[in-house]
């Protein structure tokens, strides 16, 4: 049972799993069925009403959990797990994120992924936790003013982090769901090499053979921007992270070689495999 079913990690996940083989139920608010894969069971449900999630444990022995995103401090993980249990799930697969441990006492990047992880943990089932750092997908923000006028704003232009490919963490979580390897792990996840904003727009660029201009935005501005759309404290916590990233967050290269045998994906491939989304014109 694969929770944010249609998101960066969990649309790759899904496809990974049912290529295999395996029987998926894939779940989220509005999941629908033409956005999995045939054979796979797509059930409606909301991490935030634990109750909406029983159809789709019915027959699942394991859970990739995610934590609802911009809902997160709204779940219920100890009830969400006993739900799982009560319907059979053995195993658990948590995504959460590099920020509960380096940002333990941010309320949204620490302390609320934190309470998940914890009701995981204390679970019975056969259980594995996998902390990514940035996503490459983040960049799909800058999709619109790129389509519209071929050009990146983002604050912090020079200052670089290892992101990470969605799709690798999706394969990760598919390898551990499938075969297990030790339970109670907590494996953080980070790209191959820093990767700064000013190098993503021109890795876009390339992707697209077309330059992409950057402008470096002032902390404000990019502050003032943000908080058009997220709470405050997540602002300033994305901010801290990629303006000021303590060492902890600088580390590239961890998890996906150790459970993969391969190195992690660069942005510029991650690029070239999205450019499509950068292309066109209109915002
Ligand atoms: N982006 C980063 O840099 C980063 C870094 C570290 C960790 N993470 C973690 O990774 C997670 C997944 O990232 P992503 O990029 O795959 O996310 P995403 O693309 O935004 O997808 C989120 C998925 O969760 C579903 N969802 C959201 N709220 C839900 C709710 N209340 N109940 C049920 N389903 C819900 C969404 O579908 P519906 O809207 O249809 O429900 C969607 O399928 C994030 O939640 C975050 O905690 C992200």
């Amino acid at each position: 049972m694969v929770t944010g079913a249609t998101g960066n990690v969990g649309r790759e996940l899904v496809r990974s799993l049912a290529a295999d083989g395996a029987r998926v139920t894939a779940t989220s608010r509005g999941i629908t069925a033409d956005q999995v894969p045939d054979g796979v069971r797509p059930v409606r449900a909301d991490l935030t009403d634990a109750g909406s999630l029983r159809e789709a444990f019915e027959g699942a022995d394991a859970l990739f959990l995610q934590s609802g995103g911009p809902s997160a401090h709204l779940i219920d993980p100890q009830e969400i797990v006993a739900t799982a249990k009560a319907a059979g799930v053995t195993r658990i697969v948590l995504l959460s994120s590099q920020g509960v441990a380096t940002r333990p006492d941010s309320a949204s990047h620490g302390v609320v992924a934190r309470a998940v992880e914890d009701a995981v943990r204390e679970s019975d089932a056969h259980w594995t936790i996998l902390r990514p750092g940035g996503f490459h997908s983040n960049s799909l923000a800058w999709a619109g003013a790129v389509r519209s006028a071929r050009t990146v704003a983002a604050p912090f232009g020079d200052v670089g982090l290892p992101l990470i490919d969605p799709a690798d963490i999706a394969e990760v979580a598919a390898v551990v769901l499938r075969d297990g390897g030790p339970g109670g792990r907590v494996i953080e996840l980070t790209g191959p090499a820093l990767v700064t904003p000013r190098e993503q727009a021109a890795a876009i660029g390339a992707a697209l053979g077309e330059p992409v201009r950057f402008v470096d935005l002032p902390r404000a501005e990019a502050r003032e921007q943000m908080l058009r759309f997220m709470p405050e404290e997540v602002v300033e916590t994305t901010l801290g992270i990629l303006g000021e990233p303590v060492e902890a967050e600088l580390r590239a290269g961890l998890g996906v070689q150790d459970v993969l045998g391969r190195p992690p994906r660069s942005f510029a491939d991650w690029g070239r495999r999205h450019a499509d989304l950068f292309r066109g014109t209109g915002a």
